[in-house]
Order: structure tokens, then sequence, then C-alpha cells
């Protein structure tokens, strides 16, 4: 198995699912957020901060250009980077990528008060734009997967079903 890439909005479940299906399938997980702020050694609110947005998507280029590279890993993205076309191309190139698809209203009851995401941040209108936008890439994914208002179980059971 080459790498399974799990993209979508803040909030849609990737690492929570990302981790069962490793488990499941065997193969090795990470986060790649984690992965960031591991090497950076701050947060990613800090990195945001600090070194501002470009920044951060430069660093999150940079660890799925390592894809290349690697295999059997089911991989964690931010929701940012399944938003760019060329990390998608990248992906696709390297495995399978799977688009966790979750409505705004869904994103804002798990995680809207959530201050460690800066772009939760954003005035209502904005992040409605930002949603809007990033689905048009999200969407190019090979296997999508609606995600509002189900359990981890049944969201395996159908990624299992697509793979
Ligand atoms: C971001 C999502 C975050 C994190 C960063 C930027 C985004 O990851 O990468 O705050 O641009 O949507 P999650 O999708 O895991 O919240």
């Amino acid at each position: 198995m080459k790498n399974i890439f799990l993209i979508g909005f803040m909030g849609s479940g990737k690492s929570t699912i990302g981790r069962l299906l490793a488990e499941k399938l065997n193969m090795k997980f990470i986060d790649i957020d984690k992965e960031i702020e591991k090497k950076e050694g701050k947060s990613i609110k800090d990195i945001f901060k600090e070194k501002g947005e470009s920044y951060f998507r430069e660093l999150e280029r940079k660890e799925i250009e390592l894809f290349s590279e690697k295999s059997g890993y089911v991989v964690s993205t931010g929701g940012g980077l399944g938003a760019n076309k060329d990390n998608m191309e990248k992906m696709k190139k390297n495995g399978i990528v799977i688009w966790l698809d979750v409505s705004l209203e869904e994103v804002l009851k798990r995680c809207g008060n959530d201050k460690n995401r800066p772009l939760l941040q954003l005035p209502f209108e904005e992040l409605k734009k930002l949603y809007e936008e990033r689905k048009k890439i999200y969407s190019l994914a090979d296997i999508h997967i609606n995600v509002n208002s189900k359990t981890p179980q049944e969201i395996l059971k159908e990624i299992y079903e697509n793979l």
C-alpha cells in the first residue's frame, strides 16, 4: 500500500479517523500538524503568530514533498494543506486521497470555541467563504466521505468499502 492521505476542513475528524484507520490496516500513522510542531518546537498557534501563515504553508508543502519517498503511512493533514492544488497533485501521485466532508455547522459545533486554531477566529462570513473555496479543491480527492452525524466506526466502514 502506498500512502493514504486524509484531508478536509478543521474538525472533520482527520486525526481520529487516521489513527483508527492506520491501526486497522496495519499502517504507520502520521499527523502533519504534530510533525510541524515537533520540528519547529512550537505550537501551530505560535507559528502563525510569530512567523505568519505563508511560512506555515511552506512547512506543510515540505512535509508533503517528503511522502514521495515514503509508503505505508496514513497521513492526517491540516485543513489548509488539502485545499492547495499542488499539494493535492503530490498526494494523489503518492497515494490515495480521502476527503472527510463535514458541514460548517458541524465544524462550529465540534470546535467553534477552539482558540488554538487561528483560522477559526475569523469572522463567520470570512470563514464561510474559506470553507466554500476549499471545497472546490477538496472535491478533487479520490474518495469522498460525508462524515456528518456518523460514528467513527461507520466512517471507517465506508472508507474500507471505497478503498
Ligand atoms: C488549518 C487547520 C489546522 C492547522 C492550522 C491551519 C487550516 O489543522 O493545520 O491551524 O488552514 O484549516 P486541523 O484541520 O487539524 O484543525
